[in-house]
């Protein structure tokens, strides 16, 4: 028979919990759940050897174990440090770390430009979260920040150095699901960077995953930049056979167009754990080939349990009304049918709201397109002409 496992009681933010030896403390903590996991950009379960990097995990143990109860007295990488049995953690009720993971995203922000308005990565980004909860509002730093070309490494991925953590992740994976890796980090401290070996492309069946680890926009897909922003998308299940990994993916949908492919993703952002316990890890010709609606087997919509911007948009469990309109035109797909400047006496195509100095009257659309009224504050204000500071909010013109 086998020897029964031993376990370790950790209490973690006054939660006790037990856990098997050999665990660490982010793992017992996630096991907990919620806001008691920290953080962890550089640290991936399914990546063996990743953490360690990036300093967002740290917590305090302010008891090591029950045979040595003296805390430790620096603050601790949770991703890097196992359990011990009677071990007390903390780590949202620790005002040291909550400060030093302050500390933490600061220094990652030094470099790290502010271009979430532009960046592929926004909505789903590890490191834009962790800025809203731990950031500050301004930078101490006064020194030229390091910039870099953006490189295209390989026919599907782009590299976007300037946005780069330096997690280490996407270079686990290279060295880990793919039988070549011709990446990695070159040089050392301010220098440090991604790169190919002398510019050679990133080009195997399976170094897609890099975009899925990246925990910012540093790795994107370049058949699906730039093309939409990810919470108008629809994520749904999905999955196709596949003669190169499990086929099971998440599709990312705009109606029927199928914008861009992923693996299936965990609470933690990582990818699913499949029932056989394998990582769900996807193939390039399943991410990058496969963009009809056509090619998968829809199996509902993705539930997203991560607290990001794409849940807001949750509609697991709404009604989706009767939709007559495709039976009604015998499976056409509806196309435009009407002019709206054809139809509607009020869209006359000589008015130009934009361009009249006030609101619209009704003669506006009755033979004198440039008239115009006042505006309700310029009335209020004995303005005579519109009121230069343009507060009325009724009117869009000024
Ligand atoms: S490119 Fe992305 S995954 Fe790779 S080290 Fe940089 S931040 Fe990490
Ligand atoms: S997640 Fe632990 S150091 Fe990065």
């Amino acid at each position: 028979m086998a020897e029964e496992q031993k376990l370790l009681k950790v209490t973690i933010d006054n939660i006790s919990i037990e856990v098997p030896q050999g665990t660490s403390i982010l793992n017992a903590a996630r096991k907990i759940g919620g806001e008691v996991a920290p953080p962890a950009m550089c640290y991936y379960s399914k990546l063996e050897g990743s953490g360690g990097k990036c300093r967002t995990c740290l917590v305090e143990v302010s008891a090591g174990s029950t045979a040595d109860p003296r805390p430790i007295p620096k603050l601790v990488a949770s991703c890097r440090t196992n359990v011990m049995d009677g071990m007390v953690v903390k780590n949202i009720t620790s005002e040291k770390v909550i400060d030093a993971r302050k500390g933490v995203v600061e220094f990652l922000l030094i470099n790290h430009p502010l271009d979430c308005p532009v960046c592929d990565q926004a909505g789903e980004c590890a490191l834009q979260d962790l800025g809203y909860e731990h950031g500050s509002e301004g930078t101490r730093y006064e020194f030229k920040r390091r910039t870099f070309i953006r490189e295209d490494i390989g026919p599907y991925i782009q590299l976007h150095m300037t946005r780069c953590i330096l997690c280490y992740r996407c270079t686990y994976v290279a060295d880990q699901l793919t039988n070549n890796r011709v990446h990695g980090i070159l040089d050392r401290g301010d220098h440090s960077e991604i790169s190919t070996y002398i510019s050679k492309a990133i080009d195997n069946d399976f170094s897609g995953n890099m975009i899925d680890v990246c925990p910012v926009g540093a790795l994107t897909d370049r058949t699906f930049r730039f093309k939409n922003r990810v919470w108008f998308l629809k994520p749904m299940d999905a999955h196709r056979d596949c003669d190169k990994c499990h086929g099971k993916v998440t599709l990312w949908n705009r109606g029927d167009e199928v914008f861009r492919v992923t693996s299936r993703k965990d609470e933690w952002g990582e990818v699913q754990t499949l029932e056989d316990g394998k990582p769900g890890w996807i193939c390039n010709t399943c991410r990058f080939e496969k963009k009809n609606t056509s090619d998968w087997v829809i199996e509902g919509p993705t539930r997203i349990s991560r607290h990001s911007v794409i849940s807001q948009g949750h509609y697991v469990d709404t009604v989706v009304p009767n939709d007559p309109l495709e039976k009604v035109l015998q499976g056409r797909k509806p196309k435009l049918l009407l002019d709206i400047h054809d139809e509607s006496e009020v869209n006359q195509l000589q008015v130009h709201l934009s361009e009249i100095p006030g609101p619209a009257v009704s003669n506006t659309f009755n033979g004198n397109p440039h008239a115009s009224g006042h505006n309700v504050t310029d009335v209020k204000e004995d303005y005579k002409a519109p009121n230069p500071m343009g507060t009325d909010s009724t009117n869009p013109n000024v």
